[in-house]
């Protein structure tokens, strides 16, 4: 106890609304390691898209087997995303997240060593458990640790480490890619756009260390005297206490089972507004243009070139536009960030749409309705659904929950990854823009009429929230 005292004095400490001591330079570290997590989702995304062209060559791949090297990774987030909530409710969520990194790492290192293309593929599914493990449980963590007050900036990180990732690896692609000549390319410089995964995930194992178990989850084990050190270290002494007894309170109420979940209607409901928020970030297809933004550009009839320097100027506007939600999302709200981006999204795809629609590509027209676009999102939905992932669900149910979530979100990103070259060919550019408008106004109206606002309220507040809706 006394060097906790010692340490709580040493650091740097912020008082919060309650007047309370926070200890913001722990918490934020704290979540910066657990936020690592998100890197190596975005590094992981952006680094097949370097490679594909290289082992297209090299296993000499027909069409299909292109689609699956891209995608075979997300199917292992499925299942990593699936299992993440129910096996960290049981070993906590330190040990699952170092297994989510030690996974990654194997994947890592397997698929830069693949002797065919079955073993990548293998490989690729290890890295897609560890990744989908660590990106639910990321967000997860950093809710259960962070103060209230600054609970959706910490939880936000997570998204800041998916978008820097995803820069990261586009700049190290091309790195790599110029370092030797095509023959090196087809031989070698893939292999090591996968082998660097091996860095972030071994800088991940090292820094958890160094975090602590969640206090909520040990106190759900039962051990609150092992939580108290912890909440002591961010929240002060007279906060600490009281959040063991709040936390205490909201496990009083039995766990409950999957069975029980989805008989009970209450929890199904809420269940059903979980998967819907993840669904939104997925269906109103961001991914369509984060994975196909040169394709786009040169659908509008961008060249080569142009359309790669376009591409990046993406991954910035998304970089900054998510420093933006960030700055804003503890002070505006989750919901008024959703609902200006939701609709703004809405009106950038239209315009796009109608610009395919009536041949008005030439010029910035689409360029700059994808900017606003991906800005909208980036200040919108790319932050704001991680962050309602992570606290919208009851304590009781919330690892099982968001895991559910989570690999409704992953399963729709596959969906959309993988239809949107065969929309694009069948019913064309213009209604495939549109179909992702439909879904921002969808997003619009659900946020705006079936989400609570977030902001501010304790995890366990929050859940009252949803006990007074379902006695209305
Ligand atoms: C969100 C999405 C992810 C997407 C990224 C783009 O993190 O979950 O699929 O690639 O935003 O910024």
């Amino acid at each position: 106890m006394e060097n906790i005292a010692v340490e709580k004095e040493a650091v740097e400490s912020r008082s919060d609304s309650t007047g309370q001591q926070i200890n913001m330079r722990f918490v934020t570290l704290v979540a910066i390691v657990a936020a690592l997590g998100g890197l190596l989702f975005g590094f992981d995304t952006a680094a097949v898209s370097g490679a594909i062209g290289f082992m297209k060559i090299r296993f000499g791949l027909n069409q299909v087997e292109v689609g699956w090297a891209v995608s075979c990774l997300i199917v292992g987030c499925i299942f990593g995303a699936a299992g993440a909530g129910g096996i960290s409710d049981k070993f906590g969520r330190k040990k699952v997240l170092y297994a989510g990194a030690v996974l990654y790492l194997i994947g890592s290192v397997g698929a830069a060593l693949s002797p065919s293309f079955s073993a990548y593929v293998i490989a690729r599914l290890v890295s897609g458990l560890g990744i989908g493990i660590t990106a639910t449980l990321a967000p997860l963590y950093n809710a259960e640790i962070a103060p209230a007050k600054y609970r959706g900036r910490l939880v936000a990180l997570n998204q800041v480490a998916i978008v820097s990732g995803i820069l990261l690896v586009y700049f190290l692609n091309l790195f790599i890619a110029g370092l030797g000549d095509d023959a090196w390319d087809i031989s070698t410089a893939w292999r090591w756009m996968f082998g660097v995964g091996a860095v972030p995930s071994i800088l991940f194992i090292i820094l958890l260390f160094f975090v602590p178990e969640s206090p909520r989850w040990l106190i759900k084990q039962g051990r609150p005297a092992d939580s108290l050190p912890i909440l002591l270290r961010i929240h002060g002494e007279e906060l600490a206490r009281k959040e063991v007894l709040d936390i205490k309170a909201s496990f009083n109420e039995k766990q409950a089972t999957m069975r029980e979940m989805l008989s009970d209607r209450g929890l199904r409901a809420i269940l059903i507004v979980g998967i819907v928020v993840a669904l939104t970030q997925q269906i109103t297809g961001i991914n369509a243009v984060m994975y196909y933004a040169p394709e786009i550009f040169k659908a509008a009839g961008a060249g080569t070139d142009a359309s790669l320097l376009q591409t990046i100027l993406v991954g910035l506007i998304n970089l900054v536009f998510t420093l933006v939600s960030i700055w804003l999302i503890d002070k505006v709200g989750r919901k008024a960030l959703v609902l200006v981006g939701s609709s703004m999204m809405t009106i950038s795809l239209a315009v796009i749409g109608i610009a395919f629609h009536t041949g008005h590509t030439a010029g910035p027209l689409v360029m700059i309705f994808i900017l606003l676009y991906v800005a909208s999102f980036a200040i919108s939905l790319g932050t704001a659904v991680w962050v309602l992932l992570s606290e919208i669900f009851p304590n009781r149910i919330r690892g099982i929950a968001t895991a559910i979530a989570n690999m409704a979100l992953w399963a729709a990103n596959y969906v959309v990854t993988q239809a949107f070259p065969p929309l694009l060919n069948t019913i064309g550019s213009a209604p495939t823009f549109w179909i992702f408008g439909a879904m921002g106004l969808f997003t619009f109206l659900f946020m705006w009429r079936v989400v609570p606002e977030t902001k501010g309220k304790s995890l366990e507040e929050i859940e009252s929230i949803w006990i007074k809706a379902d006695r209305a």
